[in-house]
């Protein structure tokens, strides 16, 4: 189970499905002494995608490597740079029914199905750009 969760956790840090999150300034709000302050009411975007694929806290950050978050390794991991289900008061509230749902699944699938790459298969995985898959949604 420790290596099903690292599987999980590495494929959501690689693949996130949301990859960023917003927050308007409730307040004018002054970063630390980078002297930038933003705004009451401003809207500021925050990429978890480049977080998760920054070499400086994932090192060869593009690599699926489940050690990552292996228990025994889980105190190398920086706060606050892992975020696929957001942070804070307003973080994701499906998070724990996604992660028990998708490790079931996995389960299931490996359990009872053999996964065996095809000669169309890309390694290193490459994604569908969105604007293809909107196109294959109205199909349906
Ligand atoms: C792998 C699956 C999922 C991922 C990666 C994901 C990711 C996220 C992210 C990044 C946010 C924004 C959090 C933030 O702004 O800090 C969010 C919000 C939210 N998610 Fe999920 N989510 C997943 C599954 C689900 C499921 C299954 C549900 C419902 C059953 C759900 C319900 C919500 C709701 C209601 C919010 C808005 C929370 C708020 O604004 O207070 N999510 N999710």
């Amino acid at each position: 189970m420790p290596y099903l969760e690292a599987c999980v956790a590495e494929t959501l840090r690689l693949h996130n499905p949301v990859s960023a999150v917003g927050r308007i300034a409730a307040q004018d709000y002054t970063i630390g002494d980078t002297g930038i302050t933003v705004p009451k009411g401003m809207l500021v975007n925050f990429s978890i995608q480049s977080m998760h694929r920054n070499p400086d806290y994932y090192p060869e950050p593009d690599r699926w490597n489940p050690e990552r978050f292996m228990p025994y390794n889980r105190d190398k991991l920086v706060p606050y740079t892992y975020m696929p289900f957001g942070l804070g008061p307003r973080n994701c509230v499906g998070m724990r029914f996604a992660l028990m749902e998708t490790k079931t699944a996995t389960a299931y699938l490996v359990n009872r199905f053999k996964f065996i790459r095809t000669p169309k298969t890309t390694v290193p995985l490459v994604q569908t750009k969105l604007t293809k898959y909107r196109r294959c949604l109205c199909r349906l």
